[in-house]
């Protein structure tokens, strides 16, 4: 067991291959004790994933406070509305319902790239910074995250833009990187195009880089072309625990 005295909130990060948890210290924006993870289960239905956060929550059997949850798909008042990447089953179903039934804990879900925004902007990359800031997370699929004056627009899903026919994600994502064997070089020729499609729609003052692939920003990020700021994320695979914590904790204030 671990003691992370009462009243912590307690993030969970659901991600493909894992499922991640850890209480959170919102003074300090990082995790109050070591996180624990657990392999996702396949198939991932959301009552096989339920029965995971359980057993997860039973590694820290004194945090009591709230509970924020990714989940990598549109998510609006606790129903998740989409499921790009994940079990199909996801569509329509009352993850807040479900998730505080299963631990009875209070539950609350939240798309995952805008649980890593709210945390890069309180507490990474973006701290401070005013005005529009656009944080992306280069993964399986690509997250969006559009924050301004510190205030989330939830579900932006700007990974699925339609640039020249294509679903973004599916030509600029890390993971096609990786499928295509593609050069930083020929990766980032594709960023370029997905990053000056949302300069030109948005024209914000800031871009944030996360995702896995952000450890090593310094082989692609300086050969993405644009005019606007663009930095790799801080948090790194803290930011979904952290920001997940945090949107559960802003959600009963
Ligand atoms: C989903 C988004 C998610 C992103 C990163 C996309 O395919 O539509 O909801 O944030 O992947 O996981």
């Amino acid at each position: 067991m671990t003691a992370t005295g009462s009243g912590l909130p307690f993030g969970i990060d659901f991600g493909g291959s894992g499922i991640k948890g850890a209480p959170v210290d919102l003074t300090e924006g990082a995790f109050a004790a070591d996180r624990v993870r657990i392999d996702t289960p396949s198939p991932s239905t959301p009552d096989s994933v339920a029965k995971v956060f359980v057993q997860l929550l039973s590694s820290f059997d004194d945090s009591d406070g709230p509970i924020g949850v990714t989940v990598p798909g549109v998510v609006k008042r606790g129903v998740v509305r989409s499921a790009a990447n994940i079990d199909k089953h996801w569509v329509g179903e009352d993850a807040d319902r479900l998730f505080t039934e299963a631990t009875g804990r209070d539950v609350h879900v939240v798309n995952d790239a805008d649980a890593a925004g709210l945390a890069e902007v309180r507490y990474g990359a973006a701290k401070g910074r005013r005005g529009l800031v656009i944080v992306t997370t280069l993964g399986t699929g690509i997250g969006s995250a559009l924050v301004y004056d510190g205030v989330l627009v939830p579900n932006s899903e700007l990974g699925h833009l339609e640039i020249d026919g294509h679903d973004a994600e599916k030509r600029a994502a890390s993971s096609v990187r990786e499928r295509e064997d593609l050069s930083w070089h020929d990766w980032a020729k594709r960023l370029t195009t997905y990053y000056r499609k949302l300069e030109q729609l948005f024209s914000p003052e800031l871009f944030v880089v996360g995702g896995g692939v952000s450890k090593k920003a310094d082989e692609f990020l300086p050969l993405v072309d644009i005019e606007t700021e663009i930095i790799p994320a801080k948090l790194r695979n803290a930011a979904g625990i952290v920001g997940a914590a945090l949107y559960a904790t802003e959600s009963n204030a």
